[in-house]
Protein backbone atom coordinates (compact mmCIF):
# COMPACT_ATOMS: atom_id res chain seq x y z
CA UNK A 1 0.00 0.00 0.00
CA UNK A 2 1.40 3.57 -0.54
CA UNK A 3 0.72 6.11 2.05
CA UNK A 4 1.09 9.86 1.46
CA UNK A 5 2.26 11.76 4.15
CA UNK A 6 1.70 15.61 3.55
CA UNK A 7 3.63 18.00 6.30
CA UNK A 8 1.83 20.94 6.52
CA UNK A 9 1.93 22.10 10.05
CA UNK A 10 4.82 24.48 9.82
CA UNK A 11 4.61 27.75 10.92
CA UNK A 12 5.70 29.30 7.59
CA UNK A 13 7.38 32.18 9.34
CA UNK A 14 9.40 33.60 6.26
CA UNK A 15 5.67 34.08 4.59
CA UNK A 16 5.57 36.89 6.84
CA UNK A 17 1.51 36.53 7.34
CA UNK A 18 -1.05 36.07 10.09
CA UNK A 19 -2.58 32.77 8.14
CA UNK A 20 -1.16 29.26 7.17
CA UNK A 21 1.02 29.21 4.37
CA UNK A 22 -0.44 26.20 3.02
CA UNK A 23 -3.73 28.00 2.90
CA UNK A 24 -2.33 30.72 0.85
CA UNK A 25 -4.03 30.60 -2.64
CA UNK A 26 -2.37 30.38 -5.91
CA UNK A 27 -4.67 30.83 -9.15
CA UNK A 28 -7.59 30.81 -6.42
CA UNK A 29 -6.51 27.73 -5.13
CA UNK A 30 -5.14 26.88 -1.38
CA UNK A 31 -1.68 26.00 -2.33
CA UNK A 32 -2.00 22.41 -0.03
CA UNK A 33 -4.58 21.77 -2.59
CA UNK A 34 -2.77 21.41 -5.13
CA UNK A 35 -0.10 18.66 -3.38
CA UNK A 36 -3.21 17.12 -2.34
CA UNK A 37 -4.68 16.41 -5.62
CA UNK A 38 -1.81 15.20 -7.15
CA UNK A 39 -1.13 12.99 -4.25
CA UNK A 40 -4.41 11.76 -4.57
CA UNK A 41 -4.03 11.11 -8.20
CA UNK A 42 -0.96 9.69 -8.38
CA UNK A 43 -1.97 6.21 -7.12
CA UNK A 44 -1.54 6.78 -3.07
CA UNK A 45 -3.78 4.55 -1.61
CA UNK A 46 -4.00 6.56 1.91
CA UNK A 47 -3.44 10.34 2.45
CA UNK A 48 -2.27 11.62 6.05
CA UNK A 49 -2.22 15.26 6.82
CA UNK A 50 0.55 16.72 9.35
CA UNK A 51 -1.80 19.56 10.54
CA UNK A 52 -0.67 22.31 12.95
CA UNK A 53 -3.16 25.06 14.19
CA UNK A 54 -4.61 25.20 10.37
CA UNK A 55 -6.34 21.86 11.76
CA UNK A 56 -9.88 22.81 11.62
CA UNK A 57 -9.06 24.96 8.49
CA UNK A 58 -7.50 21.52 6.61
CA UNK A 59 -10.80 19.44 7.49
CA UNK A 60 -13.07 21.73 6.27
CA UNK A 61 -11.01 21.79 3.11
CA UNK A 62 -10.99 18.13 2.72
CA UNK A 63 -14.35 17.41 4.05
CA UNK A 64 -15.88 14.67 2.49
CA UNK A 65 -12.44 13.15 1.26
CA UNK A 66 -10.89 9.88 2.97
CA UNK A 67 -8.05 11.76 5.15
CA UNK A 68 -6.16 11.06 8.30
CA UNK A 69 -5.76 14.11 9.83
CA UNK A 70 -2.68 14.12 12.28
CA UNK A 71 -2.06 17.36 14.61
CA UNK A 72 1.48 18.58 15.64
CA UNK A 73 0.96 21.00 18.48
CA UNK A 74 3.01 24.34 17.85
CA UNK A 75 4.63 26.70 19.82
CA UNK A 76 8.04 27.79 21.54
CA UNK A 77 9.36 24.62 23.39
CA UNK A 78 7.33 22.43 21.36
CA UNK A 79 9.76 19.56 19.40
CA UNK A 80 9.79 21.16 15.97
CA UNK A 81 10.80 19.91 12.36
CA UNK A 82 10.00 17.78 9.50
CA UNK A 83 10.86 14.48 10.79
CA UNK A 84 8.63 15.35 14.35
CA UNK A 85 5.77 15.77 11.85
CA UNK A 86 6.09 13.38 9.93
CA UNK A 87 6.80 10.59 12.41
CA UNK A 88 3.46 11.54 13.94
CA UNK A 89 1.94 9.23 10.81
CA UNK A 90 3.97 5.99 11.97
CA UNK A 91 0.83 4.91 13.70
CA UNK A 92 -1.03 4.76 10.35
CA UNK A 93 1.88 3.07 8.82
CA UNK A 94 2.53 -0.77 8.54
CA UNK A 95 6.15 -2.02 7.72
CA UNK A 96 4.77 -3.51 4.01
CA UNK A 97 3.94 0.03 2.91
CA UNK A 98 5.58 2.64 1.09
CA UNK A 99 4.84 6.09 2.23
CA UNK A 100 5.46 8.88 0.09
CA UNK A 101 6.35 12.18 2.26
CA UNK A 102 5.77 15.68 0.67
CA UNK A 103 5.89 19.06 1.87
CA UNK A 104 2.66 20.82 2.02
CA UNK A 105 4.64 23.96 -0.04
CA UNK A 106 5.74 22.56 -3.70
CA UNK A 107 2.56 23.30 -5.38
CA UNK A 108 3.47 22.68 -8.80
CA UNK A 109 4.14 18.82 -8.11
CA UNK A 110 2.39 17.23 -10.94
CA UNK A 111 0.48 13.28 -10.23
CA UNK A 112 2.29 12.13 -13.33
CA UNK A 113 5.68 12.78 -11.50
CA UNK A 114 4.52 11.16 -8.78
CA UNK A 115 3.64 8.02 -10.42
CA UNK A 116 6.76 7.83 -12.55
CA UNK A 117 8.78 8.73 -8.99
CA UNK A 118 6.57 6.01 -6.92
CA UNK A 119 7.21 3.48 -10.13
CA UNK A 120 11.17 4.45 -10.03
CA UNK A 121 11.07 3.44 -6.43
CA UNK A 122 9.44 -0.21 -6.79
CA UNK A 123 11.15 -1.24 -10.21
CA UNK A 124 14.61 -0.15 -8.77
CA UNK A 125 13.86 -2.29 -5.88
CA UNK A 126 15.02 0.42 -3.53
CA UNK A 127 14.28 0.87 0.22
CA UNK A 128 14.35 4.57 -0.10
CA UNK A 129 14.16 6.77 -3.03
CA UNK A 130 13.92 10.78 -3.04
CA UNK A 131 13.57 13.36 -5.81
CA UNK A 132 16.61 15.68 -6.63
CA UNK A 133 17.19 18.74 -8.96
CA UNK A 134 19.74 21.27 -9.95
CA UNK A 135 19.90 25.02 -9.97
CA UNK A 136 22.80 27.23 -10.27
CA UNK A 137 22.35 29.09 -7.04
CA UNK A 138 20.05 26.70 -4.88
CA UNK A 139 19.42 28.65 -2.02
CA UNK A 140 17.63 27.88 1.02
CA UNK A 141 17.33 23.86 -0.07
CA UNK A 142 19.07 21.07 1.31
CA UNK A 143 22.12 19.91 -0.51
CA UNK A 144 22.61 16.49 -1.97
CA UNK A 145 25.71 15.44 -0.90
CA UNK A 146 27.79 12.23 -3.13
CA UNK A 147 30.87 10.74 -2.65
CA UNK A 148 33.71 10.50 -5.02
CA UNK A 149 31.49 7.27 -6.50
CA UNK A 150 28.78 9.32 -6.83
CA UNK A 151 26.87 7.76 -4.33
CA UNK A 152 24.52 9.68 -2.18
CA UNK A 153 25.75 10.35 1.49
CA UNK A 154 23.63 12.57 2.95
CA UNK A 155 21.48 15.88 2.77
CA UNK A 156 22.87 18.79 4.43
CA UNK A 157 20.63 22.00 5.13
CA UNK A 158 22.08 25.59 3.72
CA UNK A 159 22.44 26.98 7.15
CA UNK A 160 24.23 23.16 8.39
CA UNK A 161 26.90 23.40 5.19
CA UNK A 162 30.41 23.97 4.93
CA UNK A 163 31.51 26.07 2.02
CA UNK A 164 32.34 23.26 -0.07
CA UNK A 165 28.79 21.92 0.62
CA UNK A 166 27.10 24.92 -0.37
CA UNK A 167 28.87 24.69 -3.65
CA UNK A 168 26.72 21.96 -4.57
CA UNK A 169 23.98 22.36 -6.95
CA UNK A 170 22.05 19.46 -6.64
CA UNK A 171 19.22 20.36 -4.11
CA UNK A 172 16.79 18.11 -2.07
CA UNK A 173 13.04 19.09 -3.08
CA UNK A 174 12.07 16.89 -0.36
CA UNK A 175 9.82 14.32 -1.84
CA UNK A 176 10.84 10.70 -0.34
CA UNK A 177 8.97 7.26 -0.53
CA UNK A 178 10.76 5.28 2.79
CA UNK A 179 9.72 1.69 3.23
CA UNK A 180 7.56 1.56 6.00
CA UNK A 181 9.37 -0.55 7.97
CA UNK A 182 12.35 1.57 7.93
CA UNK A 183 10.39 5.07 8.36
CA UNK A 184 8.52 3.65 11.37
CA UNK A 185 12.62 2.43 12.91
CA UNK A 186 14.74 5.31 12.02
CA UNK A 187 12.68 8.48 12.62
CA UNK A 188 12.51 8.22 15.93
CA UNK A 189 16.54 8.09 16.28
CA UNK A 190 16.79 11.27 14.57
CA UNK A 191 18.30 14.13 16.71
CA UNK A 192 18.33 18.08 16.72
CA UNK A 193 22.50 18.20 16.96
CA UNK A 194 21.60 20.89 14.24
CA UNK A 195 21.85 24.92 13.50
CA UNK A 196 17.77 25.07 14.57
CA UNK A 197 17.90 22.46 16.94
CA UNK A 198 14.99 20.58 15.37
CA UNK A 199 13.83 16.83 13.94
CA UNK A 200 15.03 17.18 10.37
CA UNK A 201 13.77 14.13 8.01
CA UNK A 202 16.62 15.09 5.67
CA UNK A 203 18.63 12.63 8.35
CA UNK A 204 17.43 9.66 7.60
CA UNK A 205 19.23 9.25 3.99
CA UNK A 206 22.45 9.85 6.24
CA UNK A 207 20.91 6.63 8.65
CA UNK A 208 19.86 4.96 5.82
CA UNK A 209 23.27 5.01 3.65
CA UNK A 210 24.95 4.37 6.41
CA UNK A 211 23.36 1.09 7.15
CA UNK A 212 23.61 0.11 3.81
CA UNK A 213 20.09 0.65 2.84
CA UNK A 214 19.36 0.92 -1.56
CA UNK A 215 18.25 5.24 -1.93
CA UNK A 216 17.10 5.67 -5.31
CA UNK A 217 18.02 9.33 -6.71
CA UNK A 218 15.22 10.67 -9.25
CA UNK A 219 16.24 13.33 -11.05
CA UNK A 220 13.62 15.67 -12.60
CA UNK A 221 14.92 18.36 -14.69
CA UNK A 222 11.83 20.18 -14.44
CA UNK A 223 12.63 22.42 -11.55
CA UNK A 224 9.51 24.12 -11.05
CA UNK A 225 7.45 21.23 -10.38
CA UNK A 226 9.74 20.54 -7.39
CA UNK A 227 10.31 24.81 -6.42
CA UNK A 228 9.08 25.58 -2.82
CA UNK A 229 6.72 28.60 -1.47
CA UNK A 230 8.65 29.83 1.60
CA UNK A 231 8.58 33.46 1.27
CA UNK A 232 5.73 35.66 -1.03
CA UNK A 233 8.08 36.64 -3.55
CA UNK A 234 8.88 31.90 -4.10
CA UNK A 235 4.86 32.48 -4.66
CA UNK A 236 4.70 35.05 -6.97
CA UNK A 237 7.49 33.65 -8.69
CA UNK A 238 5.70 30.08 -8.87
CA UNK A 239 1.87 31.46 -9.23
CA UNK A 240 3.06 33.48 -12.86
CA UNK A 241 4.86 29.94 -14.05
CA UNK A 242 1.39 28.14 -13.12
CA UNK A 243 -0.66 30.90 -14.96
CA UNK A 244 1.49 30.78 -18.22
CA UNK A 245 1.03 26.83 -18.25
CA UNK A 246 -2.78 27.11 -17.29
CA UNK A 247 -3.27 29.71 -20.27
CA UNK A 248 -0.87 27.41 -22.83
CA UNK A 249 -3.25 24.56 -22.13
CA UNK A 250 -6.47 26.46 -22.90
CA UNK A 251 -4.49 27.95 -26.02
CA UNK A 252 -4.04 24.22 -26.88
CA UNK A 253 -7.47 23.86 -27.23
CA UNK A 254 -8.35 26.75 -29.29
CA UNK A 255 -8.72 29.59 -26.49
CA UNK A 256 -7.56 32.78 -28.45
CA UNK A 257 -5.94 34.81 -25.56
CA UNK A 258 -4.49 37.76 -26.29
CA UNK A 259 -2.05 39.62 -23.59
CA UNK A 260 -0.19 37.96 -20.69
CA UNK A 261 -1.83 39.30 -17.76
CA UNK A 262 -5.15 36.58 -18.00
CA UNK A 263 -5.70 34.90 -14.52
CA UNK A 264 -7.53 31.65 -15.25
CA UNK A 265 -8.06 28.87 -12.57
CA UNK A 266 -7.36 25.47 -13.15
CA UNK A 267 -10.37 23.43 -13.67
CA UNK A 268 -12.50 26.15 -15.64
CA UNK A 269 -13.69 25.27 -18.66
CA UNK A 270 -13.67 27.40 -21.94
CA UNK A 271 -14.87 26.70 -25.60
CA UNK A 272 -12.37 26.96 -28.66
CA UNK A 273 -12.61 30.29 -30.25
CA UNK A 274 -13.33 32.05 -27.39
CA UNK A 275 -11.27 35.53 -27.30
CA UNK A 276 -9.91 36.94 -23.91
CA UNK A 277 -7.83 39.99 -23.36
CA UNK A 278 -5.80 40.61 -20.65
CA UNK A 279 -7.19 41.71 -16.98
CA UNK A 280 -9.78 38.83 -17.32
CA UNK A 281 -9.72 37.06 -14.23
CA UNK A 282 -12.19 33.69 -14.57
CA UNK A 283 -12.03 31.33 -11.16
CA UNK A 284 -14.23 28.94 -9.74
CA UNK A 285 -16.68 26.74 -10.83
CA UNK A 286 -17.38 28.47 -14.26
CA UNK A 287 -17.93 27.10 -17.79
CA UNK A 288 -17.67 29.70 -21.16
CA UNK A 289 -19.25 28.38 -24.32
CA UNK A 290 -16.97 28.81 -27.48
CA UNK A 291 -16.73 32.18 -29.53
CA UNK A 292 -17.62 34.50 -26.42
CA UNK A 293 -15.47 37.97 -26.24
CA UNK A 294 -14.36 38.77 -22.93
CA UNK A 295 -12.32 41.87 -22.67
CA UNK A 296 -9.91 42.95 -19.98
CA UNK A 297 -10.94 43.73 -16.63
CA UNK A 298 -13.78 41.18 -16.53
CA UNK A 299 -14.39 39.22 -13.51
CA UNK A 300 -16.59 35.52 -13.90
CA UNK A 301 -16.78 33.66 -11.11
CA UNK A 302 -18.66 30.40 -11.04
CA UNK A 303 -21.02 30.95 -13.61
CA UNK A 304 -22.46 29.95 -16.90
CA UNK A 305 -21.75 31.95 -20.15
CA UNK A 306 -22.98 30.20 -22.89
CA UNK A 307 -21.68 30.13 -26.60
CA UNK A 308 -21.76 33.90 -28.53
CA UNK A 309 -21.31 35.96 -25.56
CA UNK A 310 -19.78 39.29 -25.08
CA UNK A 311 -18.92 40.66 -21.88
CA UNK A 312 -16.90 43.77 -21.31
CA UNK A 313 -15.17 45.42 -18.28
CA UNK A 314 -17.71 43.18 -16.07
CA UNK A 315 -18.06 41.36 -12.95
CA UNK A 316 -20.05 38.34 -12.98
CA UNK A 317 -20.90 35.98 -9.83
CA UNK A 318 -22.44 32.82 -9.49
CA UNK A 319 -25.14 33.92 -12.31
CA UNK A 320 -25.92 32.16 -15.46
CA UNK A 321 -25.41 33.87 -19.28
CA UNK A 322 -27.46 32.50 -22.04
CA UNK A 323 -26.34 32.10 -25.83
CA UNK A 324 -25.73 35.90 -27.77
CA UNK A 325 -25.96 37.69 -24.75
CA UNK A 326 -23.47 40.62 -24.13
CA UNK A 327 -23.19 43.23 -21.35
CA UNK A 328 -20.86 46.08 -20.09
CA UNK A 329 -18.98 48.10 -20.01
CA UNK A 330 -19.09 48.02 -16.32
CA UNK A 331 -22.25 45.63 -15.69
CA UNK A 332 -22.47 43.98 -12.42
CA UNK A 333 -24.19 40.40 -12.06
CA UNK A 334 -24.89 39.52 -8.59
CA UNK A 335 -25.95 36.01 -7.28
CA UNK A 336 -28.09 34.08 -8.45
CA UNK A 337 -28.77 36.22 -11.67
CA UNK A 338 -29.93 34.54 -14.95
CA UNK A 339 -30.14 36.35 -19.09
CA UNK A 340 -31.28 34.62 -21.06
CA UNK A 341 -30.77 34.51 -25.30
CA UNK A 342 -29.78 38.28 -26.53
CA UNK A 343 -30.31 39.77 -23.31
CA UNK A 344 -28.36 42.76 -23.90
CA UNK A 345 -27.07 44.96 -20.60
CA UNK A 346 -25.21 48.42 -21.24
CA UNK A 347 -23.00 50.20 -19.14
CA UNK A 348 -23.31 50.69 -15.28
CA UNK A 349 -26.19 48.18 -15.24
CA UNK A 350 -26.30 45.81 -11.64
CA UNK A 351 -28.34 42.68 -11.92
CA UNK A 352 -29.13 40.54 -8.98
CA UNK A 353 -31.20 37.24 -8.17
CA UNK A 354 -33.36 37.90 -11.10
CA UNK A 355 -34.38 36.40 -14.21
CA UNK A 356 -34.43 38.59 -17.40
CA UNK A 357 -35.75 37.24 -20.88
CA UNK A 358 -34.81 36.63 -24.09
CA UNK A 359 -34.09 40.22 -26.31
CA UNK A 360 -34.59 42.68 -23.09
CA UNK A 361 -32.53 45.20 -22.68
CA UNK A 362 -31.39 47.48 -20.14
CA UNK A 363 -29.20 50.21 -22.15
CA UNK A 364 -27.79 52.23 -18.99
CA UNK A 365 -27.57 53.04 -15.59
CA UNK A 366 -30.42 50.82 -14.44
CA UNK A 367 -30.43 48.14 -11.14
CA UNK A 368 -32.73 45.02 -11.25
CA UNK A 369 -32.63 43.42 -8.53
CA UNK A 370 -35.34 40.61 -7.39
CA UNK A 371 -37.29 40.86 -10.44
CA UNK A 372 -38.42 37.96 -12.88
CA UNK A 373 -38.83 40.07 -16.19
CA UNK A 374 -40.36 38.48 -19.53
CA UNK A 375 -39.35 38.95 -23.03
CA UNK A 376 -38.34 41.94 -25.40
CA UNK A 377 -38.46 44.44 -22.43
CA UNK A 378 -37.07 47.95 -22.76
CA UNK A 379 -35.71 49.09 -19.60
CA UNK A 380 -34.98 52.88 -20.08
CA UNK A 381 -32.01 54.78 -18.73
CA UNK A 382 -31.61 55.27 -14.78
CA UNK A 383 -34.48 52.78 -14.06
CA UNK A 384 -34.54 51.31 -10.67
CA UNK A 385 -36.16 48.05 -8.97
CA UNK A 386 -36.98 49.16 -5.63
CA UNK A 387 -36.92 45.50 -3.99
CA UNK A 388 -35.82 46.80 -0.05
CA UNK A 389 -38.53 48.11 2.42
CA UNK A 390 -35.60 48.43 5.35
CA UNK A 391 -36.82 44.95 6.77
CA UNK A 392 -38.07 42.43 3.59
CA UNK A 393 -37.16 42.09 0.18
CA UNK A 394 -39.87 41.84 -2.43
CA UNK A 395 -40.11 40.48 -6.06
CA UNK A 396 -41.30 42.43 -8.78
CA UNK A 397 -42.62 40.99 -12.14
CA UNK A 398 -42.55 42.39 -15.34
CA UNK A 399 -44.31 40.40 -18.41
CA UNK A 400 -43.75 40.38 -21.97
CA UNK A 401 -42.88 43.64 -24.16
CA UNK A 402 -43.72 46.30 -21.14
CA UNK A 403 -41.69 49.31 -21.47
CA UNK A 404 -40.11 50.88 -18.08
CA UNK A 405 -39.49 54.47 -18.74
CA UNK A 406 -35.93 56.48 -17.98
CA UNK A 407 -35.50 57.12 -14.05
CA UNK A 408 -38.62 54.90 -12.89
CA UNK A 409 -38.79 53.34 -9.90
CA UNK A 410 -40.81 49.81 -9.76
CA UNK A 411 -41.64 49.49 -6.08
CA UNK A 412 -42.10 45.52 -5.53
CA UNK A 413 -44.06 43.35 -4.69
CA UNK A 414 -45.82 43.98 -7.70
CA UNK A 415 -46.72 43.07 -11.22
CA UNK A 416 -46.52 44.98 -14.40
CA UNK A 417 -48.57 42.79 -16.90
CA UNK A 418 -47.90 42.27 -20.64
CA UNK A 419 -46.93 45.28 -22.89
CA UNK A 420 -47.83 47.98 -19.93
CA UNK A 421 -46.39 51.23 -20.26
CA UNK A 422 -44.31 52.89 -17.73
CA UNK A 423 -43.90 56.71 -18.37
CA UNK A 424 -40.47 58.10 -17.43
CA UNK A 425 -39.75 59.16 -13.92
CA UNK A 426 -43.02 57.24 -12.82
CA UNK A 427 -42.74 55.97 -9.03
CA UNK A 428 -44.88 52.61 -9.73
CA UNK A 429 -46.18 51.07 -6.23
CA UNK A 430 -49.26 49.04 -7.31
CA UNK A 431 -50.01 46.48 -10.30
CA UNK A 432 -50.43 47.89 -13.88
CA UNK A 433 -52.72 45.48 -16.22
CA UNK A 434 -52.05 44.03 -19.77
CA UNK A 435 -51.87 47.36 -22.19
CA UNK A 436 -51.98 49.66 -19.63
CA UNK A 437 -49.93 53.14 -19.57
CA UNK A 438 -48.99 54.40 -15.81
CA UNK A 439 -47.71 57.59 -15.68
CA UNK A 440 -47.28 59.43 -11.89
CA UNK A 441 -45.76 62.31 -11.64
CA UNK A 442 -45.97 65.85 -9.29
CA UNK A 443 -48.11 68.48 -11.15
CA UNK A 444 -45.34 70.87 -12.91
CA UNK A 445 -45.17 74.65 -12.36
CA UNK A 446 -43.49 76.68 -15.02
CA UNK A 447 -42.47 80.25 -13.50
CA UNK A 448 -41.05 82.94 -15.58
CA UNK A 449 -38.39 85.27 -14.97
CA UNK A 450 -38.33 83.45 -11.67
CA UNK A 451 -34.50 83.93 -11.33
CA UNK A 452 -34.39 87.69 -12.26
CA UNK A 453 -37.29 88.85 -9.88
CA UNK A 454 -35.90 87.02 -6.64
CA UNK A 455 -32.54 89.17 -7.89
CA UNK A 456 -30.66 85.74 -8.20
CA UNK A 457 -28.62 86.92 -11.09
CA UNK A 458 -28.88 90.25 -13.27
CA UNK A 459 -31.12 90.21 -16.13
CA UNK A 460 -29.19 91.05 -19.61
C1 LIG B 1 12.88 21.38 3.77
C2 LIG B 1 14.09 20.43 3.78
C3 LIG B 1 15.12 20.93 2.77
C4 LIG B 1 14.48 21.02 1.40
C5 LIG B 1 13.24 21.89 1.44
C6 LIG B 1 12.51 21.77 0.13
C7 LIG B 1 14.25 19.63 6.07
C8 LIG B 1 14.98 19.68 7.33
N1 LIG B 1 14.67 20.41 5.09
O1 LIG B 1 13.35 22.66 4.21
O2 LIG B 1 16.21 20.03 2.71
O3 LIG B 1 15.42 21.54 0.48
O4 LIG B 1 12.33 21.44 2.46
O5 LIG B 1 11.44 22.64 0.04
O6 LIG B 1 13.32 18.85 5.96
N2 LIG B 1 6.50 21.13 8.67
C9 LIG B 1 5.68 20.57 9.60
N3 LIG B 1 6.06 20.52 10.89
C10 LIG B 1 7.26 21.00 11.33
C11 LIG B 1 8.10 21.59 10.36
C12 LIG B 1 7.70 21.66 9.03
O7 LIG B 1 4.59 20.09 9.27
O8 LIG B 1 7.53 20.90 12.53
C13 LIG B 1 6.05 21.20 7.27
C14 LIG B 1 5.88 22.60 6.74
O9 LIG B 1 4.54 23.04 6.92
C15 LIG B 1 6.23 22.49 5.26
C16 LIG B 1 7.17 21.29 5.22
O10 LIG B 1 7.06 20.61 6.45
O11 LIG B 1 5.09 22.20 4.48
C17 LIG B 1 8.63 21.71 5.01
O12 LIG B 1 9.00 22.60 6.05
P1 LIG B 1 9.86 23.90 5.78
O13 LIG B 1 10.07 24.58 7.05
O14 LIG B 1 9.30 24.67 4.65
O15 LIG B 1 11.24 23.22 5.32
P2 LIG B 1 12.40 23.91 4.50
O16 LIG B 1 13.15 24.83 5.37
O17 LIG B 1 11.86 24.46 3.24
CA1 LIG C 1 9.83 24.76 2.41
Amino acid sequence: MIVSVILAAGEGKRMKSSFSKVSTKILNKPMISYIFSAAKNSGSDKICIVAGENKAYLEDLFKGEDVEFLHQEVGPGLPYGTAYAANLASPFIDDCDQVLVLSGDIPLIRAETLSKFIEFHKNGGFDTSLITAEKENPFGYGRIVKDENNVLKKIVEQRDASPEELQIREFNPGIYIFRGDLFKKHLKEIGTDNDQNEYYITDMIEILSSNGKKIGVYKTCDNIQVEGVNSKDQLFHLEMELRKRVNVDFMKEGVLLRGEDIFIEPGVKIGRDTEIFSGARILGNTSIGERCLITGDSYIKDSIIEDDVVIKSSYIEQSRVEKGSDMGPFAHLRPNSHLKEKVHLGNFVEVKNSTIGKGTKAGHLAYVGDADLGENINIGCGAIFVNYDGKNKHRAIVEDGCFIGSNANIVAPLKLAKNSFIAAGSTVTTDVEDGDLFINRAESRHIKKWVYRKNLKEEK
